[in-house]
């Protein structure tokens, strides 16, 4: 009898253990990512994500960002289209930094909580780079 509390007790840390972690890593990727928006994009698309009105796009109302994420992360490597400022690339940043931000803006921007991968980067980065 002994035994089956303590077996029951010990599943009982083990799950309190995996969905105390789980938001503590979202937390983590969010974090990272504010720092990453901080130095990469907040310049341009503002802290509270408006832009700057007639040249550059605000993040609350943006397609890109709401769309699907292969789309996201290829506009994001490549940059903009303009007409009047357009968006440098951003392929310099590493996948890792790409996915954090762009999981932070979705969080923040659109209120919306999608964890974007750094294999979904890879992919996308290395199918350009074969067009390329
Ligand atoms: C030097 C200014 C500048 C910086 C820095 C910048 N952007 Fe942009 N961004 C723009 C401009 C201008 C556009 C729209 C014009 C275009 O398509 O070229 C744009 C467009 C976008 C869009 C699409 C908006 C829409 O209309 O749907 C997204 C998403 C975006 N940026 C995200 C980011 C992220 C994430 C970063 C940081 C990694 C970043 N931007 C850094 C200037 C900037």
């Amino acid at each position: 009898m002994k035994n089956i509390f303590l077996v029951f007790f010990i599943l009982l840390v083990i799950t309190g253990c995996l969905s105390a972690q789980k938001p503590l890593t979202n937390d983590h990727i969010v974090a990272e990512g504010q720092l990453i928006y901080e130095r990469e994009c907040l310049a341009c698309h503002m802290r509270d994500g408006r832009g700057v009105p007639g040249m550059i796009p605000g993040l609350l109302e943006s397609v890109w960002l709401q769309g699907p994420n292969d789309s996201l992360i290829g506009y994001i490597l490549t940059g903009g289209f303009g007409p009047q400022v357009q968006m440098a690339r951003f392929d310099f940043l590493s996948n890792e930094e790409i996915a954090k931000v762009l999981t932070y803006s979705r969080l923040v921007y659109l209120n919306k909580r999608s964890i974007i991968s750094n294999d979904e980067v890879r992919k996308v980065r290395n199918q350009i780079e074969l067009l390329e």
